[in-house]
């Protein structure tokens, strides 16, 4: 078998999986594994609705000069006015927060800071003459308008902005924010008289409506001796963080605050110190489910049984080998706000577990005594202290699958089932994909009448992904409701 030495791969690759191991806190090693793994499979990472935004999720990073790996990029507009010396420090902003930055200087520009400052600053070539023949061969206003994720127009005069509200096009700046589809973000800087000019007022209104953002700008000193008021350009940090949050807009994280436990995996019950009984199970939905919780912004405690599969970032994982340490496990980590009881725990165990490996006989098989296993789904359900108000279990059928689920909803007492069909023929069991039907108690069981919502095929992740807004929803109705 090839081994891979990390240290000789080339820089940028280094930096790319550092990058990305850092991002989804796993180990280098572990990174390219699970590179390796999605190729295999044919998939990339499940996008969840919780997870990474679009421009950190980008899989194809944008390779700054410098060799580090940009996981955005901005064309940066410098106007013609005294602000500009700002935007030099606005480079280095929006490189400190991995954004790669392409300048654009006007006309005007160039009187308050060179060409020469700011391609050392970004690294890059300069852009300001609409019909430079080699700009136009190398990158060229359409270019400059679409291969980025956003512009930033930073100081954005007075004049800038009537030529965008008015669709002027005769430089290369104002080409670009006519030729653009991406967001534009403009921060003004002008004398407060302009500013306040009902002109300025008019087309500051227009960018809005065309859905320009707009940061700034604060009320200060002028540079003008004596004069004050609105119309000093935002700080380099104010507008590389504005920039920052309209690339990567907050990630939702639903569950918050919540402590999710679940189990996952198969049991193993002892029959002597070498052999064991078990079932089939991967232990893949549980651990889709712990990892969806976490990327939903919840504190996840998932006790496992033996399994094949790596522990999910994020998420403290008790690894336990029979059921009765799964219950013990489960207890100690009680009180939770949401259980889920996805692991395929075995109904009996061996009474008479040997201490030393069972030998074969001329008597024949050994008689196994079985005993039945706690039912920890139950147990939980029924606690009338540490009870988890939301409590998940799930029910794998090769038969009547909804009739069946229904009536363990009401034997074990919890308040959702998720049932399953796992005859062989569905290749649920150590597959990837899984047909269910969530079981649940209408109004919280108050009625007494149960619902079934029946979801389409999906991966295991999907599923996980679901069944956690379906949660997130549900404790938010809750929180909702009025105190009684
Ligand atoms: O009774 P059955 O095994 O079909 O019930 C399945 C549900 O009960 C699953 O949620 C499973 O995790 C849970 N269960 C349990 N402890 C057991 C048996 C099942 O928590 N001993």
């Amino acid at each position: 078998m090839a081994s891979l030495t990390i240290r000789k791969l080339d820089d940028a690759v280094k930096t790319y999986l550092r990058l990305r191991s850092a991002k989804n806190r796993r180990s280098v090693e572990e990174e390219v594994r699970v590179i390796l793994r999605e190729l295999i499979e044919g998939r990339e990472e499940p996008l969840t609705p919780f997870a990474v935004p679009t421009a950190a999720l980008s899989t194809t990073p944008t390779r700054q000069r410098t060799g580090a790996v940009a996981e955005a990029s901005v064309t940066l507009i410098i106007g013609g006015g005294i602000a500009a010396y700002k935007s030099l420090d606005l480079i280095r902003r929006l490189k400190e927060r991995r954004i790669e930055v392409r300048c654009v200087l006007t006309k005007a520009a160039q009187q308050f800071v060179t060409p020469l400052a700011v391609s050392a600053l970004s690294h890059e070539r300069v852009y300001s003459d609409l019909f430079d023949p080699q700009s136009e061969f190398d990158a060229g206003h359409i270019r400059l308008a679409r291969e980025c994720d956003m512009i930033v127009v930073a100081p954005a005069t007075a004049d800038l902005m009537a030529k965008m509200a008015n669709g002027h096009a005769d430089d290369l700046a104002s080409a670009i924010l006519l030729a653009t589809n991406r967001k534009i973000l403009l921060a003004p800087a002008m004398n407060p008289l302009m500013w306040n000019n009902a002109a300025t007022r008019r087309n500051v209104a227009q960018l809005q409506r065309d859905g320009v953002v707009l940061i700034g700008p604060n009320s200060g000193e002028m540079a003008e001796a004596g004069e004050a008021g609105i119309g000093r350009m935002s700080e380099a940090i104010e507008i590389a963080t504005a920039a920052e949050r309209l690339l990567r807009p907050p990630v939702p994280r639903p569950l918050a605050g919540k402590r999710v436990l679940i189990t996952a995996g198969p049991t193993h019950e002892p029959i002597d110190p070498v052999r064991y009984i078990a079932n089939r199970s991967s232990g893949k939905q549980g651990f889709a489910i712990a990892a969806a919780a976490q990327a939903a912004g919840a504190e996840v405690i998932l006790v496992s049984g033996p399994v094949d599969l790596s522990d999910p970032q994020g998420v403290t994982v008790k690894h336990v080998e029979s059921a009765r340490q799964m219950l013990e496990q489960v207890q100690a980590a009680l009180p939770a706000d949401i259980a889920i009881f996805a692991a395929a725990v075995a109904d009996w165990r061996v009474a008479n577990e040997g201490e030393q490996k069972l030998k074969k006989t001329s008597a024949g098989m050994p008689p196994l005594q079985l005993v039945e296993n706690p039912d920890i789904l139950a147990t939980i359900s029924k606690l009338t202290d540490k009870r988890p108000p939301l409590v998940i279990g799930f029910a794998a059928e090769t038969e009547h699958l909804i009739d069946n689920a229904k009536s363990k909803l009401a034997r074990k007492g919890c308040d959702w089932i998720v049932a399953n069909d796992v005859s062989p023929a569905t290749g649920v069991m150590g597959g990837d994909r899984n047909t269910v039907h969530l079981i649940s108690r209408r109004n919280g069981g108050k009625d007494g009448e149960i619902a079934v919502d029946s979801w389409p095929v999906m991966t295991k992740e999907q599923v996980a992904i679901e069944l956690v807004a379906h949660i997130a929803k549900s404790v938010t109705d809750k929180s909702r409701e009025p105190a009684s």
